[in-house]
Protein backbone atom coordinates (compact mmCIF):
# COMPACT_ATOMS: atom_id res chain seq x y z
CA UNK A 1 0.00 0.00 0.00
CA UNK A 2 2.64 2.47 0.66
CA UNK A 3 4.67 1.64 -2.46
CA UNK A 4 1.18 2.39 -4.28
CA UNK A 5 1.35 5.90 -2.43
CA UNK A 6 4.79 6.42 -3.26
CA UNK A 7 4.26 5.46 -7.06
CA UNK A 8 1.05 7.65 -7.11
CA UNK A 9 3.05 10.65 -5.83
CA UNK A 10 6.14 10.43 -8.25
CA UNK A 11 3.77 9.91 -11.23
CA UNK A 12 2.38 13.28 -10.19
CA UNK A 13 5.68 15.13 -9.57
CA UNK A 14 7.05 14.09 -12.60
CA UNK A 15 3.63 15.06 -14.49
CA UNK A 16 3.95 18.74 -13.84
CA UNK A 17 6.37 20.15 -17.03
CA UNK A 18 9.33 21.95 -15.56
CA UNK A 19 9.84 25.07 -17.13
CA UNK A 20 13.14 26.45 -17.37
CA UNK A 21 16.55 26.64 -19.73
CA UNK A 22 17.37 23.52 -18.58
CA UNK A 23 14.17 21.78 -19.53
CA UNK A 24 14.34 23.37 -23.02
CA UNK A 25 17.85 22.30 -23.53
CA UNK A 26 17.58 18.57 -22.66
CA UNK A 27 14.56 18.92 -25.23
CA UNK A 28 16.40 19.99 -28.31
CA UNK A 29 19.11 17.37 -27.35
CA UNK A 30 16.33 14.66 -27.25
CA UNK A 31 15.35 15.73 -30.32
CA UNK A 32 18.82 15.83 -32.12
CA UNK A 33 19.53 12.59 -31.15
CA UNK A 34 16.48 11.82 -32.84
CA UNK A 35 18.09 13.31 -36.09
CA UNK A 36 21.80 11.88 -35.70
CA UNK A 37 20.19 7.83 -36.07
CA UNK A 38 20.16 9.16 -39.93
CA UNK A 39 22.26 11.91 -39.76
CA UNK A 40 25.25 10.27 -37.91
CA UNK A 41 26.79 10.98 -34.27
CA UNK A 42 26.03 15.00 -33.80
CA UNK A 43 24.96 15.65 -37.28
CA UNK A 44 28.29 15.09 -38.27
CA UNK A 45 27.29 12.39 -41.52
CA UNK A 46 27.82 8.94 -41.96
CA UNK A 47 30.90 7.19 -43.26
CA UNK A 48 33.78 8.00 -45.40
CA UNK A 49 32.47 10.96 -47.08
CA UNK A 50 30.38 12.32 -44.28
CA UNK A 51 27.41 11.65 -46.54
CA UNK A 52 24.03 12.75 -44.68
CA UNK A 53 25.69 15.41 -42.63
CA UNK A 54 23.80 18.29 -41.48
CA UNK A 55 26.17 20.06 -39.71
CA UNK A 56 28.33 20.61 -43.05
CA UNK A 57 25.25 23.26 -44.09
CA UNK A 58 24.70 26.46 -42.11
CA UNK A 59 22.04 28.60 -39.90
CA UNK A 60 19.94 29.77 -42.40
CA UNK A 61 20.12 26.90 -45.08
CA UNK A 62 18.70 24.55 -41.92
CA UNK A 63 16.34 26.60 -40.90
CA UNK A 64 14.81 27.09 -45.02
CA UNK A 65 14.93 23.50 -45.25
CA UNK A 66 13.42 22.39 -42.44
CA UNK A 67 10.71 25.26 -42.89
CA UNK A 68 10.17 23.42 -46.87
CA UNK A 69 9.91 19.98 -45.54
CA UNK A 70 7.64 21.26 -42.40
CA UNK A 71 5.09 22.98 -45.19
CA UNK A 72 5.33 20.30 -47.82
CA UNK A 73 3.05 17.60 -48.03
CA UNK A 74 4.70 14.65 -49.96
CA UNK A 75 5.25 12.09 -47.18
CA UNK A 76 8.86 12.04 -47.94
CA UNK A 77 11.10 11.15 -44.83
CA UNK A 78 12.11 14.41 -43.60
CA UNK A 79 8.59 15.66 -44.49
CA UNK A 80 6.72 13.12 -42.32
CA UNK A 81 9.17 13.80 -39.56
CA UNK A 82 9.74 17.49 -39.42
CA UNK A 83 5.47 17.54 -39.81
CA UNK A 84 5.83 17.09 -35.62
CA UNK A 85 8.05 19.95 -34.73
CA UNK A 86 6.97 23.31 -34.25
CA UNK A 87 9.35 26.62 -35.33
CA UNK A 88 10.67 27.17 -31.64
CA UNK A 89 11.83 23.48 -32.47
CA UNK A 90 13.45 24.06 -35.87
CA UNK A 91 15.36 27.34 -34.40
CA UNK A 92 15.99 25.49 -31.16
CA UNK A 93 17.83 22.97 -33.52
CA UNK A 94 19.47 25.17 -35.72
CA UNK A 95 20.73 27.18 -32.56
CA UNK A 96 22.18 23.24 -31.17
CA UNK A 97 24.09 22.30 -34.99
CA UNK A 98 24.77 26.00 -35.55
CA UNK A 99 25.97 27.29 -31.95
CA UNK A 100 27.04 31.17 -32.37
CA UNK A 101 29.88 31.48 -30.23
C1 LIG B 1 14.91 8.09 -41.02
C2 LIG B 1 16.08 8.85 -41.37
C3 LIG B 1 16.12 10.34 -41.06
C4 LIG B 1 15.92 10.95 -39.85
C5 LIG B 1 15.58 10.32 -38.50
C6 LIG B 1 16.14 12.37 -40.08
N1 LIG B 1 16.45 12.60 -41.37
FE1 LIG B 1 16.96 14.41 -42.19
N2 LIG B 1 17.11 13.53 -44.02
C7 LIG B 1 16.85 12.20 -44.29
C8 LIG B 1 16.82 12.01 -45.73
C9 LIG B 1 16.55 10.69 -46.45
C10 LIG B 1 17.09 13.30 -46.31
C11 LIG B 1 17.08 13.65 -47.79
C12 LIG B 1 15.62 14.01 -48.09
C13 LIG B 1 15.42 14.71 -49.39
O1 LIG B 1 15.61 14.10 -50.43
O2 LIG B 1 15.04 15.88 -49.37
C14 LIG B 1 17.26 14.21 -45.21
C15 LIG B 1 17.56 15.56 -45.36
C16 LIG B 1 17.75 16.46 -44.33
C17 LIG B 1 18.20 17.84 -44.47
C18 LIG B 1 18.58 18.52 -45.77
C19 LIG B 1 20.00 18.14 -46.09
C20 LIG B 1 20.49 18.74 -47.38
O3 LIG B 1 21.56 18.31 -47.81
O4 LIG B 1 19.84 19.63 -47.93
C21 LIG B 1 18.24 18.37 -43.22
C22 LIG B 1 18.65 19.79 -42.86
C23 LIG B 1 17.81 17.34 -42.30
N3 LIG B 1 17.53 16.19 -43.00
C24 LIG B 1 17.70 17.52 -40.94
C25 LIG B 1 17.17 16.57 -40.07
C26 LIG B 1 16.81 16.84 -38.69
C27 LIG B 1 17.03 18.14 -37.97
C28 LIG B 1 16.31 15.67 -38.19
C29 LIG B 1 15.70 15.44 -36.82
C30 LIG B 1 14.51 16.19 -36.51
C31 LIG B 1 16.36 14.67 -39.25
N4 LIG B 1 16.86 15.26 -40.37
C32 LIG B 1 16.00 13.35 -39.10
C33 LIG B 1 16.69 11.19 -43.37
C34 LIG B 1 16.45 11.38 -42.02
Amino acid sequence: MKNKIKIFLIVIIYSFPVYSDDYDRINIKTIAENCNGCHGYNGDGVGIKKSFSIRNKNYEYFINKMTEYRMKKNGNIMNRLVSVLSEEDIIGLANYYYPKN
